[in-house]
């Protein structure tokens, strides 16, 4: 007897304990992680670019994010490399905006469609702004771009970094034709923060691992339609993690198999000052800038003086591609500067 109520005492409480750990753990849902399926975003867009304007510019596709409130920044891109230009390369371009959010005071969709209906090149998803739809928006553009363009080459940048078109249509050039091509500015061995506090904390059930699969820094890399085409519709298989270039270059790129290669390291300016140090450099010592990338430091107006002057040398035949001294060695950048601190992953401290 005695017996019989210790054993039942024991299931009840045995039975006790699981039910308790079952429910907190359902409790414990993470509050970053969303409740919806964002894929049906991806199903439709508010504005698009019509078909033949891409169908008709087989080589490349460059796809700019770009937040829908950057007005001016894409300006400057159309300045910097006129449709014109473009067209001679056979290239195109379209910029990647989402919906206005109820933060955004001055703006208003009318301007927007304005905008799109005198260069139609705006592609404008069905998911507000925010950092954390970025996935969204940048699966967005390679989704489109692959299914409806179907270009060789799609280059991806960001609306606030700089880049040389001319250099960069070089290189295409140099890569012949390829199918598995993702290229950038690997960033190997990232970890995620795990402190609240931080911008970019990432939970354990956003993402589970300790270490990320390398990727490539999304201010500017080089795919194809074939590997565009592989990971948008890979995607949808998967909860979307939202920070895009790691989900996109690093997590589904290596679920399809592709393998990441580096940009010459000589493509890249990692910070303002030396994209000015270069220019400076063109404009007084004629010296040709080698450079190809780099963060316009809050400059809207960079990107067209940089491809500008670059032209000029590359015109004039007169620069000297030799400069006596490394462009990091006599450009003065001041005071302590981190490099990609935007803490997705890698920060390297430089010391001047
Ligand atoms: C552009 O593409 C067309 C059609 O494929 C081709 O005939 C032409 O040579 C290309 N032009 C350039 C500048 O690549
Ligand atoms: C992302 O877009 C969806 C759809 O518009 C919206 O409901 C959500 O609030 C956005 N995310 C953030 C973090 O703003
Ligand atoms: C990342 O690793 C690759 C080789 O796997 C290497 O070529 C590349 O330079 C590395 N990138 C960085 C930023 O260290
Ligand atoms: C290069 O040529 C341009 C235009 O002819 C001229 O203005 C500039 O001074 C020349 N630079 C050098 C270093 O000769």
């Amino acid at each position: 007897m005695r017996k019989k109520f210790v054993t039942f005492v024991l299931v009840a409480f045995v039975i006790l304990c699981v039910w308790a750990l079952w429910s907190t753990n359902k409790e414990v849902q993470n509050p970053y992680v969303p409740k919806i399926s964002y894929h049906q975003f991806l199903k439709s867009n508010i504005l698009s670019p019509s078909e033949h304007f891409c169908k008709k510019s087989p080589f490349f596709t460059i796809i700019v994010t770009s937040y829908v409130g950057h007005v001016e920044l894409r300006s400057a891109h159309r300045r910097a490399m006129p449709t014109d230009i473009l067209k001679s390369m056979n290239a195109t371009r379209i910029f990647l905006l989402a919906k206005i959010p109820p933060t955004e005071k001055h703006l208003t969709q009318q301007a927007i469609e304005n905008e799109h209906s005198i260069y139609n090149d705006l592609l404008q998803g069905s998911f507000i702004e925010n950092y954390r739809n970025l996935t969204l928006k940048h699966l967005m553009g390679l989704k489109w771009v692959s299914n409806k363009c179907t270009p060789i080459y799609i280059v991806k940048v960001d609306d606030d970094i700089v880049f040389n078109l001319a250099n960069t249509y070089k290189l295409l050039l140099s890569l012949g034709i390829q199918q598995n091509l993702l290229m950038g500015y690997m960033l190997n061995n990232t970890v995620p923060r795990r402190q609240k506090q931080n911008k970019w904390y990432v939970s354990e059930v956003e993402f589970t691992g300790s270490m990320y699969p390398s990727y490539l820094l999304g201010w500017y890399y080089i795919t194809t339609s074939t590997v565009a085409k592989k990971i948008s519709d890979e995607a949808i298989y998967h909860q979307f993690f939202w920070i895009d270039d790691i989900f996109i270059t690093g997590i589904l790129r290596k679920i399809v198999g592709i393998e990441l290669k580096q940009v010459p390291k000589e493509f890249w300016l990692e910070y303002y000052e030396l994209l000015e140090c270069c220019i400076t450099d063109m404009i007084k010592k004629s010296i040709q800038c080698p450079y190809t990338v780099g963060p316009n430091g809050g400059r809207v107006n960079l990107i067209i003086e940089f491809n500008k002057i670059i032209e000029q040398c590359n015109q004039w035949r007169n620069c000297s591609t030799k400069a006596i001294k490394p462009l990091k060695d006599t450009c003065i950048v001041g005071k302590e500067r981190r490099i990609f601190s935007d803490g997705q992953g890698a920060v390297q401290l430089i010391k001047s």
